[in-house]
């Protein structure tokens, strides 16, 4: 698990350091950082799947006796399939104030560090590394070692990022098997969830928080269907291949009140089905070791969903998962304060971040959640709209 983040001199952020939990939620301002916190997460991933920091595991020990290691060709690869974020340019951030400009990022797991410092390029999308400050590989023997050099274990473990754009109803998804299939992953907007849920629609959920009490079965497609069940009850959803297509194809069948018979598509049933659909999938299948980092999870959800949505969150953190989310709900905060107070969370389980932009920089605190699930401070403007207005309106 990811416990801290170090920024310095990325986006927003001259120097932060984050500390991040099994269930980290973040919240503020519009444009307050957020985003470009999980950004700098799938940034280091990406650059690490795209073989732009296997940095050998010699050079710790290189760093050690003193000597320079070449490391051409690795760095921050700022264009890719998790995020986009331009040229060195767009990422340095804008009043850095070293006379030679530097980005650097690191994470903390457990007992080791990783950093990584580039240099600064205007114009280039991979920035080329100038130091990495690993783990030294004969630390015991529970070192963080691999034949591919080493590396923090979220490089490598299962891991789902969703942007807050995500599929919208369609007629087709994507039939892609090397995503879907070979790694496990549901697309950053969720496009290959369907294709994922028709593969594994019979892999059991296993047992433990993430199941869910009233499903046919314990078998994914079942325990999907019950959790979207939770915002549209009666809901049952099924992924179908379309014979000759490279496409797959999901529809809906209600029972009970909404006395429909007949399949629906995804374009008659509304947005909020087939919106959260990548995140209740995402969730479901978390792992223990999984990283989940999802944008507004919340997005077209009524509020009782949105806390419901929650709960699920917190079981994936329960079972071992750690979910980072960013959201602007106070139902989703709520549905995990809940969770703490009905004991399926610990409260230092939950990390609660609120992010202030005031224009110069970024700016954070970080109210702690009790048993109760009671929070030990509300920072001006931190969920407490609804109190300002119903004054306003008593008043
Ligand atoms: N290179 C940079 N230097 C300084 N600040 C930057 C740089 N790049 C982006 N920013 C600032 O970072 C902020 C963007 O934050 P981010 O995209 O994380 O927003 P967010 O908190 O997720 O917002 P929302 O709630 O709308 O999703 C903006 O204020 C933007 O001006
Ligand atoms: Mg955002």
């Amino acid at each position: 698990m990811i416990d801290r983040l170090t920024l310095h001199n990325y986006k927003a952020f001259r120097d932060a350091a984050l500390p991040l939990g099994p269930l980290t939620l973040l919240t503020g301002l519009n444009s307050s950082g957020k985003s470009s916190v999980l950004q700098a997460i799938a940034l280091l991933r990406q650059s690490y799947e795209a073989g732009d920091l296997a940095v050998s595991d010699c050079l710790p020990e290189a760093r050690r006796a003193g000597m320079t290691v070449s490391v051409a060709n690795q760095g921050f690869l700022l264009n890719g399939e998790l995020v986009g974020l331009g040229t060195g340019e767009d990422v340095l951030h804008e009043d850095f104030t070293e006379d030679e400009a530097r980005i650097a990022l690191a994470v903390d797991e457990g007992p080791y560090h990783y950093g990584w410092t580039v240099e600064y390029d205007p114009e280039q999308n991979l920035l080329p590394l100038l130091d990495a400050d690993l783990p030294l590989t004969s630390e015991g023997p529970d070192a963080p070692t691999g034949s591919e050099g080493v590396s923090p274990s979220f490089f490598t473990a299962p891991f789902q990022y969703l942007h807050a754009d995500r599929i919208s109803p369609a007629e087709f998804y994507p039939r892609d098997h090397h995503a879907a299939i070979g790694r496990g992953f549901l697309g950053v907007r969720g496009e290959h969830t369907v294709n994922f849920l028709r593969d594994q629609a019979r892999n059991p959920v296993p047992e433990g928080p993430l199941r869910h009490p009233r499903a046919a079965s314990d078998l994914l497609l079942d325990q999907a269907a019950a959790w979207m069940g939770e915002l549209c009850p009666g809901v049952d959803i099924q992924a179908d291949a379309i014979e000759g297509a490279d496409a797959v194809r999901l529809s809906y069948g209600f029972q009970g009140t909404l006395g429909a018979t007949r399949r629906r598509r995804p374009s008659n049933v509304g947005f909020g089905l087939t919106y959260v659909l990548p995140i209740v999938v995402a969730c479901l299948t978390a792992r223990p070791g999984s990283l989940v980092l999802l944008e507004n999870p919340e997005a077209h959800l009524h509020p009782q969903g949105q806390t419901r949505m929650a709960a699920l969150a917190a079981g994936a953190a329960a079972q071992g998962a750690q979910v980072i989310m960013e959201t602007h709900s106070d139902h989703v905060i709520n549905g995990v304060r809940l969770a703490v107070k009905r004991g399926r969370l610990a409260p230092s389980q939950v990390v609660l971040h609120y992010f202030r932009g005031d224009g110069t920089g970024v700016d954070f605190v970080s109210p702690q959640v009790d048993t109760d699930g009671m929070l030990d401070q509300w920072p001006e403007g931190f969920f407490d709209e609804l109190e300002n207005t119903l004054d306003q309106l008593i008043g």
